[in-house]
């Protein structure tokens, strides 16, 4: 089932208030959201102009071995469909699309659990497509900025596409099966960063993505935090 709202508080909220009547490849989408949500519990800023969408996954197509790798999975989707058009897209760890430092997608994905049992993952894509003002307090760009003239619609349904070719490879091998394109769009290794984890700041060189899509800095792996621009 794909519905496309013209607007909505949020679209993993309303997926999360449907979930139970949500099934498998289900896409919850929209043209302009009133509530929506980023990372560390931010605001995303969702005006018409942008694509807003939910990709519902659930057992026993998706387990908890590689659930956790399903954000990176899109991230690397979304960065495929931009690049394919020839805007050298990157990754920022874990989930963020940028162009020359600055962002046009960003990746809340929200596990959902019955008891220890998972019920679903969804996966919320948020992509500055043709915005004609774009708020945020990180640099950020749209992709009709970049010279790209590409509608909504479109742009989700090359982006699924991408996707399920990671899913694949995702479901019978985990996330080492999609570390090489992974890491040839991350180019972060070997750079000096930081990675606030909500806890403490790690200062360090980027090392490695290791088999699980976990960091490697400094000789630590990390698996949750924020990536410094
Ligand atoms: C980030 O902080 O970078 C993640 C932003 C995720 C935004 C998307 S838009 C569609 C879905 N619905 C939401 O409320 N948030 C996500």
């Amino acid at each position: 089932m794909e519905a496309f709202f013209d607007i909505l508080p949020s679209t993993n909220e309303y997926a999360k208030q449907n979930i139970l009547k949500l099934g498998h490849r289900d896409i919850i989408a929209a043209r302009a959201q009133s509530a929506g949500r980023g990372r560390k519990e931010r605001k995303w800023i969702s005006d018409t102009g942008g694509l807003y969408f939910s990709l519902i996954l659930k057992p026993p197509y998706i387990n908890t071995n590689f659930s956790g790798s399903l954000t990176q999975a899109m991230a690397l989707a979304v960065c495929k469909t931009v690049s394919d058009k020839g805007i050298k897209a990157y990754l920022k760890w874990p989930n963020d699309v940028l162009f020359e430092g600055k962002k046009f997608c960003g990746i809340l994905s929200e596990a959902i659990f019955e008891g220890n049992i998972l019920v679903a993952v969804i996966i919320g894509v948020g992509i500055n497509i043709k915005q004609t003002k774009i708020e945020s307090d990180k640099p950020a760009v749209t992709l009709k900025q970049l010279g790209l003239d590409i509608n909504e619609e479109e742009f989700l349904r090359q982006a699924l596409n991408n996707f399920y070719f990671y899913f694949d490879k995702l479901s019978k091998n985990g996330f080492k099966s999609i570390k090489k394109d992974f890491k040839d769009n991350f180019p972060y290794i070997g750079q000096q960063t930081v990675i606030r984890t909500g806890q403490e700041e790690i200062k360090g060189i980027v090392e490695d993505v290791d088999d699980d899509g976990k960091l490697v800095i400094s000789a630590r792996t990390i698996s949750i935090g924020d990536m410094d621009f």
